[in-house]
């Protein structure tokens, strides 16, 4: 059986572009097993064969928005040992802001159904296996629309919020030293194929950071098995600097 086959692996969502593709090839360039799932597989980069990163990234077809097909997905997994999973795979919806009421139902479907429904279903697939390579680890690369009000995207804001409270009943379901779980939150913007595709020709992306601060974020929670940073949601400071965000435990 060749190595691949039995060394645990990184499962990432979102793998074939922006931050998601960022962190397949930092964690892939750190030595680690790496499984990009995706609609469309990550362009390689031109480099690859020499560094030596070939044999340690795969990847396979996943169309989030089909709740049955990620069952199934998983399912295909079984004989894979899974240590880690990070999710990065996200539908921005309709391009331009627009008001609850111009939120089509076929919007709301999609984008939920992507961003929401699809992790949360790849997560709990994946919890057994995760939970059998303590601490199996959990990053979810979350949004400041899963804690604020994300006016005039309502539809992104909503399965944002619905997978951060997910993964915040999963994490209280075990002990730490089972499962580990990271939500991540942006405080700055990246420059990623997705948000490049929603502003207009010309735009100034000079105060956007590069997805390698993400990367470099989750090569480090990864690596270390999450020992050199707790469990919990971080907002994340542009020069990679994590404070920890205050979550309400009671009401
Ligand atoms: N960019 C920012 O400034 C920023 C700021 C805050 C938070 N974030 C968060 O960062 C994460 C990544 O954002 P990004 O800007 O890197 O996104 P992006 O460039 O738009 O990439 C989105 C990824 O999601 C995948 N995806 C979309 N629909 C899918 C589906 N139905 N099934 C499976 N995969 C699907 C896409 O792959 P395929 O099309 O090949 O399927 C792609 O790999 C998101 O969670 C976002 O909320 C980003």
């Amino acid at each position: 059986m060749a190595t691949a086959d039995i060394t645990p692996r990184v499962l990432i969502t979102g793998a074939s572009q922006g931050i998601g593709k960022a962190i397949l090839l930092g964690l892939a360039r750190s030595g680690h097993f790496v499984l990009g799932l995706s609609r469309t597989r990550p362009e390689e980069p031109a480099n690859r064969a020499q560094s030596g990163e070939s044999d340690r990234l795969d990847w396979k077809p996943l169309d989030l928005s089909n709740a049955a097909g990620v069952a199934q997905c998983a399912a295909s997994l079984e004989a894979m040992p899974v240590r880690a999973l990070v999710l990065s795979a996200v539908d921005y919806g309709a391009n331009e802001r627009h008001s609850s009421t111009a939120t089509s139902a076929e919007e709301w479907q999609r984008v939920i159904a992507t961003n929401c429904t699809g992790q949360c279903v790849l997560v709990s697939c994946m919890l057994p296996k995760l939970t059998a390579n303590s601490p199996g680890i959990i990053v979810n690369v979350s949004s400041d629309v899963a804690l604020l009000p994300g006016t005039g995207r309502a539809a992104y804001a909503a399965s944002k919020a619905g997978l951060h409270a997910m993964l915040r009943a999963v994490s209280a379901e075990y002990p730490i030293e089972r499962l580990r779980v990271y939500q991540l939150v942006p405080t700055f913007q990246l420059v990623t194929t997705g948000l490049r595709r929603r502003r207009p020709a010309g735009f100034d992306f000079s105060s956007y950071a590069d997805p390698s601060v993400m990367a470099e974020i989750v090569e480090q929670i990864v690596s270390t098995s999450g020992r050199s940073i707790e469990p919990a949601t971080y907002l994340v400071r542009r020069d990679g600097t994590l404070d920890p965000y205050s979550e309400p435990t009671q009401i």
